[in-house]
């Protein structure tokens, strides 16, 4: 926002975090923010607060961005921090304003939330609410905000759907689809798109499955599936199936949602997706067990990657750092690698063993599962890692590396789901 030209207020409950954002730095990695963060603090258009109040009186438009992570025990998301945003600011505020949820939340929230704002903003004070759902991956998240593929907003009014515009002027200048709607479906779009990619990449990773069955090969049909421009070839690659914090949890919470609404069987096949996903994570532990000799006991197991995906350091819900547990837990002694997200994942699952060296983490391994493919693992020399591990056994869980090269190189090498 500060870099669209706006005069910015970042409040969090944090108060390590704002101090660390006040010195131009991000408490994660995502590629491009560190020098867009520092070129907005030190442009002066971006602050830091921890006081909503601060907040209350500074802006006009305010964005609630907070988690929406899934309950405890259950499928529907926890809405406990975007409530908590909207009752801590609404009776603080000391102007007329619009009050923006960025979240992802379930189909109805919105309607909810904004009678909550009315109730609970101090009288005279007019207080809208509106929704404009993110679409931005992790990894991309700086071009995917500042070039944003469209932008949905969620509106009751044209005031609002216009102060809406008015922040997002420089995109709408460069030609953002902009798509102007009401709250509900604005709602939707953002559960609908999560649900569809989703859903792409468990149709794969189902394909995967009976390619492995049929001796074929997943990736080629994946390159043929996605010269159909109706199909299109993104998210196609089948291997591990997808983690993160978005993809699952937003599926489980409209499967909980649509029941609510008595629409269950319109969605059920998205448990299917997700039970397709982590079948995946499944078929990567047997296929290590089996190259292991039938058992992990006393067998040494190298992990390469332990982020959701490359170029993040985030490790919830990751694949890698899953199978990972499976593996320890089934007696291996397990060892993994990550250029980025080592200390989130050692806090994550503290049983397993970590370096920043392939070289180490691969010495004397029964068995080595590439799982997040960041780009180094694509340049990895067989040979050379070839004499520091046990058995020179490999298993490429997401499809992209040069297997030939590493069976010439002497290893025995499997994909996931492909004949390579
Ligand atoms: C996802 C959506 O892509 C964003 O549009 C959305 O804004 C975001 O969730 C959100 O709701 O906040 P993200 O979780 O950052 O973004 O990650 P993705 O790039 O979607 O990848 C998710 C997982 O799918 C990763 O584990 C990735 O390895 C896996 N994946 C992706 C595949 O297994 N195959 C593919 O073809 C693509």
């Amino acid at each position: 926002m500060a870099d669209l030209g706006h005069d910015v207020l970042g409040v969090d409950t944090d108060s390590r975090k704002i101090s660390a954002l006040r010195d131009g730095q991000a408490s994660f990695y995502e590629p491009g923010f560190a020098q867009i963060l520092v070129s907005a603090v030190g442009s002066g258009k971006l602050r830091f607060s921890t006081s909503l109040a601060d907040a209350a009186s500074f802006a006009e438009v305010h964005f609630i961005c907070v988690g929406t992570p899934q309950l405890p025990g259950a499928l529907g998301a926890d809405l406990s921090q975007v409530e908590g945003a909207l009752d801590a600011l609404a009776p603080s505020l000391t102007r007329d304003c619009l009050v923006v949820g960025k979240s992802t939340v379930p189909v109805g929230t919105a309607a909810r939330l904004s009678a909550r704002l009315a109730e609970l903003a101090p009288p005279g004070i007019s207080a809208r609410l509106a929704w404009n759902p993110e679409f931005l991956r992790e990894g991309f998240a700086v071009e995917d905000t500042l070039r944003a593929a469209r932008l949905v907003a969620g509106v009751t009014s044209a005031e609002d759907d216009a102060v809406l515009r008015a922040v997002y002027a420089q995109l709408l200048d460069a030609g953002t689809p902009y798509i102007s709607t009401d709250l509900p479906t604005a709602e939707l779009i953002k559960m609908a798109a999560n649900s569809f990619l989703a859903t792409k990449i468990s149709f794969i990773n189902a394909m995967a499955n009976v390619c492995e069955a049929a001796g074929a090969d997943v990736v080629t049909l994946a390159k043929a599936l996605g010269h159909d421009p109706r199909i299109g070839g993104r998210f196609l690659s089948a291997g591990l199936g997808f983690g993160g914090g978005c993809l699952g949890k937003d599926i489980r919470a409209f499967i909980a949602r649509a029941s609510e609404l008595g629409v269950a069987d319109s969605v059920r096949f998205l448990q299917q997706v997700d039970e397709i996903n982590t079948g995946r994570r499944r078929r990567a532990v047997d296929i290590a067990r089996e190259m292991a000799g039938g058992s992990f006991a006393g067998r040494n197991v190298a992990i390469l990657g332990a982020a959701f995906k490359p170029e993040t350091d985030d490790v919830r819900d990751s694949p890698a750092l899953s199978v990972a547990a499976a593996i320890r837990a089934e007696g291996a002694t397990v060892r993994v690698h990550d250029q980025r997200a080592i200390e989130n994942a050692r806090q994550a699952c503290p049983d397993l063993d970590y370096s920043d060296d392939v070289l180490k983490v691969c010495e004397n391994a029964d068995v080595v599962l590439h799982l997040t493919e960041w780009q180094q693992y694509r340049e990895l020399d067989p040979a050379s890692l070839r004499e520091v591990v046990r058995s020179p056994r490999i298993i490429d869980a997401r499809n992209v590396l040069p297997l030939g090269r590493w069976q010439a190189a002497g290893w025995t090498a499997r994909a996931m789901g492909a004949t390579r």
